[in-house]
């Protein structure tokens, strides 16, 4: 070994390298480089799988997870991570070596250690083939953004009752500037409907309308100004990636047989409403929750949606490429609310 190697080195320790976070035990954290305790030569655990991480997606749950959240990092040592594309290391029950791969969720930067290394131990069962047409850095773009964006148009769609459908009725989507909100909004607008993408970022509106915002708007512009437990119906169909007050605030300005799917909660997880929306105006309010509902087999037939309309947005969707080195402050500037589009590590 070179004497003056890296010993954080991958190729300098055979180790995976990773960027790590500690919960101490009088509650401090500590985060930063570190090689995992297992070689990447030697034989993975039986059922696991050794993929080689060509990238990761950087989602809010990964980023609370930096910060040491008790609610998201389940030991007290983690490498964070919950999205991964690359290529199986070794062949193992019916994974051909050298196979581009997409893993999400599956307990991954939760409960056993994420995708925020160069190399990664996962179960088989948790892995999907990559679909053809997606690069990993493309695959990551979308990552469980994508899959829980899916979700939400498709559950409108499902919804929304057309019997009250007004013509250039619209669709809202709140914390547009995000990952989720960014897709939602270029999904919902690939569908044909007239989107308004709410965001407080004055420097997201022009990604937002290349993505096919009709109007880009800040939340005091979207929330009536009444204090009425209803206001005049404005939206059809509501992505909340927001929760909180905007959450209660928008409740009130769905229109008869609306909908609204709530996702997040980076705004706040209370909810003070009445019942006026639900009793007098038919609206559902759908939970979607991309880690649990769908099964292995429904995540396979979403990676061929994302895959399909991957290329319609390609060149128009904020992608920020981090090393390793750049986790610490992607994730202070994401829980801050002030990331645009999607943050995806490549680690080598
Ligand atoms: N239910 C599920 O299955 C599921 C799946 C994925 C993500 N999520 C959740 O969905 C939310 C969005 O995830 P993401 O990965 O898209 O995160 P993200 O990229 O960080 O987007 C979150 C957006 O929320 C907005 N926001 C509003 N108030 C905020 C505040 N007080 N602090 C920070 N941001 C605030 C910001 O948009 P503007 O500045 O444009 O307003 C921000 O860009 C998160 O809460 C996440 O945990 C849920």
């Amino acid at each position: 070994m070179n004497a003056n190697a890296d010993p954080r080195s991958t190729v300098a320790t055979g180790r995976p390298r990773c960027w790590r976070v500690e919960r101490m035990t009088d509650g401090t954290v500590r985060a930063g480089l570190a090689s995992l305790a297992w070689r990447i030569d030697e034989p993975a655990p039986a059922g696991e799988v050794v993929i080689r991480v060509e990238a990761a997606g950087f989602n809010y749950k990964d980023a609370l997870a930096c910060s040491g959240h008790a609610g998201v990092m389940r030991p007290t040592t983690l490498v964070p991570g919950i999205d991964v594309a690359g290529i199986v290391e070794r062949p193992v029950d019916g994974l051909a070596a050298g196979t581009a791969v997409v893993v999400t969720g599956n307990g991954m930067g939760e409960s056993r250690d994420g995708g925020f290394a160069t190399h990664l131990r996962t179960p088989v069962a948790a892995v999907i083939p990559r679909p053809p047409l997606l690069s990993a850095v493309g695959a990551m773009a979308l990552g469980t953004a994508g899959l829980t964006a899916v979700l939400a148009c498709d559950r409108l769609a499902q919804l929304v009752d057309g019997r009250h459908a007004k013509p250039d009725e619209e669709w809202l989507v709140t914390g547009a500037s995000g990952g989720v909100g960014m897709l939602a909004v270029a999904m919902l607008a690939a569908k044909g409907q007239r989107v308004v993408a709410c965001s407080r970022k004055p420097a997201a509106r022009e990604p937002l309308a290349r993505l096919g915002a009709a109007e880009v708007l800040p939340p005091k512009a979207v929330v009536d100004p009444s204090s009425k437990s209803l206001a005049k119906g404005r939206w059809a169909g509501v992505v909340d990636t927001v929760g909180g007050g905007l959450l209660a605030d928008v409740l009130r300005s769905v229109r008869t047989g609306g909908a609204v799917t709530v996702i997040g909660m980076a705004g706040g997880v209370d909810l003070v409403t009445t019942v006026h929306p639900f009793i007098l105006r038919g609206v559902t309010l759908a939970g979607i929750d991309a880690a649990t509902q769908p099964t292995q087999a429904d995540r396979a037939e979403l990676w061929m949606t994302l895959a399909r309309f991957w290329p319609q947005i390609a060149g128009r969707f904020p992608v920020t490429q981090l090393g390793l080195d750049d986790v610490e402050g992607w994730a202070r500037r994401m829980l801050a609310g002030e990331t645009i589009g999607r943050g995806v590590v490549v680690p080598s």
